[in-house]
């Protein structure tokens, strides 16, 4: 790569014993478009290579399923032993595309997960009155601790696997209202999964420490999580009664993943299920989200600098940044350098604008390619169709006049 530009942005960190060679991290965004078998398609693949070539130093695969029944599409992606050759030389291609174009190659990490409540039959933790009034689920539907028991042994397995393949790392993701999520706000559940917050959060750190077996100083243990749902108590995590935030157990919880040797957080808020427009700031979408952008974009910053100054050794990524469309470059910088996070989480723009970041440093950088925060990409997953950049993409855009035409 041609660099013409010094910033913030491309100012190495130090991770552990691990040198990143700059703050930029593609954040983990679910396509649907893998193999029935759970291996990406070609599809799948020429996304990841954009993501390989784009210079970013660290590269956040999209949700993996643990285990079947925790899909939330048949097209989720899926690692397991039988396609674990498919993973393993797509990572080594990658590898080589970054080699090649950027003289490193970043950190893959693989975002482990299980859908509960949106996998395809729902496996939910709770009745929850608030997510039910629109999808209502069935007694039938709730998890037993018996089931929640065996997901341990899985995360460990994933883990391994995704070592196996090639992976620097494991997420053991928390967040966006999925089972781990649920759990947390499960205060009425009965047994040792539900009631107080050590029962709550028990799964979660249960499988962090099982994923750990296989952690060292070059496979590592990260987390993505919901710092708050915005969803009011007792019905979402991280929010008080009038939600309004109150990161009293998220501070808590944060503590207890550091001592289980969790050294990286990439923050989130919000269900995009129930108020997508917390989790992607968006102005116009499925629906006028009841507060503007800013405002979200305001509590990304006031739960990312709250966590940092609570937790100054964590690596905190930043998330939500897409919104500031032309500006979110200079946002990102501006993050760092007051301390907000270390590294700046880039999620919808990598679908409009994979190379945003290597045109940024050629001083080439086009605001015209950057994310509408039209939330299409948001729009083709509800609509069961493969996901990307509707706006800026021929083959998604097709898709999306089609998804359209259809309603
Ligand atoms: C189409 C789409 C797919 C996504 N897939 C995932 C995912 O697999 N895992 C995850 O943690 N977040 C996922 N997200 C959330 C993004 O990683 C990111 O947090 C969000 O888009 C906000 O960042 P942005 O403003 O930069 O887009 C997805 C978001 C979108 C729009």
């Amino acid at each position: 790569m041609n660099k013409t530009i010094t910033t913030i942005l491309n100012t190495p960190y130090k991770f552990g014993k691990t040198e990143l060679k700059n703050r930029v991290v593609f954040q983990p965004m679910e396509g649907c478009d893998c193999k029935e078998n759970g291996a990406p398609s070609e599809l799948t693949i020429e996304k990841y290579r954009k993501t390989a070539a784009s210079g970013a130093s660290v590269v956040w695969f999209e949700a993996n399923a643990v285990c079947a029944e925790g899909r939330t599409n048949p097209r989720q992606m899926m690692l397991d032993n039988k396609n674990l050759s498919e993973f393993k030389a797509l990572l080594e291609e990658l590898k080589e595309i970054s080699q090649r174009e950027n003289g490193f190659a970043p950190l893959f990490f693989l975002q482990l997960t299980h859908s509960g409540r949106q996998s395809i039959k729902p496996m939910i933790a709770y009745h929850n009155p608030v997510y039910e009034k629109t999808r209502p689920v069935s007694d039938d539907c709730i998890v037993t601790d018996e089931y929640l028991d065996t997901l341990p042994q899985l995360y460990s397995d994933s883990a391994k696997l995704a070592l196996e393949a090639g992976f620097d790392g494991v997420d053991v993701k928390s967040c966006h209202g999925y089972l781990f999520q649920e759990l947390l706000s499960a205060y009425d559940r009965p047994g040792k999964y539900g009631g107080s917050f050590e029962n709550r959060a028990r799964l979660y750190l249960d499988c962090v420490n099982s994923a750990s077996v296989w952690a060292s100083g070059s496979f590592f243990i990260v987390t993505r999580l919901g710092v708050s749902d915005m969803v009011e108590k007792p019905y979402g995590f991280g929010t008080d009664e009038h939600n309004n935030l109150d990161l009293t157990e998220s501070d808590l919880l944060i503590g207890k993943l550091v001592s289980s040797g969790v050294h990286m957080l990439n923050v989130t808020i919000g269900n995009p299920y129930y108020n997508p427009h917390v989790n992607r700031p968006f102005r116009t979408g499925a629906y006028t989200p009841p507060e503007t952008p800013e405002v979200g974009l305001k509590r990304f910053e006031t739960v990312e600098k709250h966590i940092k100054e609570k937790f100054p050794s964590l690596t905190v990524v930043g998330s939500g940044l897409s919104y500031y469309r032309r500006e979110l470059l200079e946002k990102a910088e501006e993050q760092i350098e007051k301390n907000i996070c270390d590294l700046a989480g880039f999620g919808r723009v990598t679908l409009a604008y994979p190379d945003f970041f290597r045109d940024y440093l050629n001083g080439e950088f086009d605001p015209k390619k950057c994310c509408a925060a039209c939330s299409r990409c948001t729009e083709l997953m509800r609509g069961k169709q493969v996901s990307g950049c509707a706006v800026h993409n021929g083959y998604y855009k097709k898709l999306y006049e089609r998804l359209k035409a259809k309603k």
